[in-house]
């Protein structure tokens, strides 16, 4: 598994091709700082197939070191509805059938793969959600750092329903923000949750009408800009550790980060 908190742009790693990101349903675009990664199979309300997995994780290892904003938004009536069910089906390949462990075991990881590189310390990931976030889509959403949400927003974990369970690294995420008892209520149950309600499970950072969402996520990520890059990374880098460290590690780690961020600024006072 990709260690979230270190990994970054690879130096040799390419980005894929205005072709091979339409093969996936992907429309990647950069300006400046802010880089918007589009799911574009509208009249498959953006469902995910492998390919798109993989095309995503590419983006992530290839991301333009000036990149300090990621919005994941979708074209057409829906955020995303998941993985693409061709992909149950010999049409799209099929999953492996869990016979063999360690390749199944890459199988899955190299999906995960593609979701993993949002929680990455020196960008901060936005999820533009409306319409429905279903299953694979729900886990997207998760898998940012920040939700702006539309009030038209429809999630749903559908996994169970399926068969299986949310294996796109959404379940720490969820549980993180909602707890275990509504983590659990939410995936057996497999209930839409609505906008208004997404917003006071702390799914949402920010609710807005549909019109507004576009305006509602410039002004987001506006306002992230407006940090100094160096202390962005430090802080997202330290609030990631502090849930799985002690009192005593959180303190020593806001002392390291702290020193790194004070020796710059005495570097950078005439
Ligand atoms: N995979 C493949 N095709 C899909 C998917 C999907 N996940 N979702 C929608 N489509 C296709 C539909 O088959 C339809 O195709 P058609 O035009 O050839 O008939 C087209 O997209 C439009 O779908 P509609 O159902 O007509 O659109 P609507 O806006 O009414 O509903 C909704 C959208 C709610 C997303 C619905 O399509 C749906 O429930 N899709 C399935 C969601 C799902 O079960 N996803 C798997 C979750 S589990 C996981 O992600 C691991």
């Amino acid at each position: 598994m990709a260690d979230v908190t270190t990994e970054g742009t690879r130096p040799d790693a390419a980005m894929p091709s205005p072709e091979r990101l339409a093969e996936a349903g992907l429309r990647f675009e950069v300006d400046g700082p802010v880089a918007t990664l589009t799911l574009n199979r509208p009249e498959r309300r953006n469902a995910l197939t492998f390919t798109t997995w993989h095309t995503m994780a590419a983006v992530g290892d290839a991301l333009p070191p000036q990149v300090r904003v990621v919005v994941v938004r979708g074209e057409g009536p829906s955020f995303c509805a998941g993985i693409d069910l061709a992909m149950f089906t010999g049409q799209g390949g099929g999953f492996p059938d869990g016979a063999d462990p360690e390749a199944t075991d890459t199988f899955i990881a190299g999906l995960q793969a593609g979701y993993l590189w949002l929680r990455r310390p020196d960008i901060v990931s936005i999820a533009a959600v409306h319409g429905h976030a279903i299953g694979g889509g729900f886990q997207l959403a998760l898998s940012c750092d920040l939700r702006v949400v539309a009030d038209d927003a429809k999630f749903c974990m559908k996994e169970p329903a399926l068969g299986i369970v949310p294996d796109l690294t959404g379940t720490k995420p969820l549980v993180e923000i909602v707890g275990v008892a509504k983590a659990l209520h939410l995936c057996l149950t497999t209930r839409t949750v609505l906008a208004d309600e997404a917003e006071r499970l702390g799914l949402a950072e920010v609710l807005v009408a549909r019109d507004g969402l576009d305006a509602a996520v410039a002004d987001l990520t506006t306002a992230l800009l407006a940090v100094d890059h160096h202390t962005a990374t430090a802080t997202k880098r330290l609030l990631h550790q502090a849930a799985e460290n002690t009192l005593a590690q959180q303190a020593a780690a806001e002392r390291h980060e702290q020193r790194a961020l004070l020796r710059r600024l005495s570097e950078l006072t005439p």
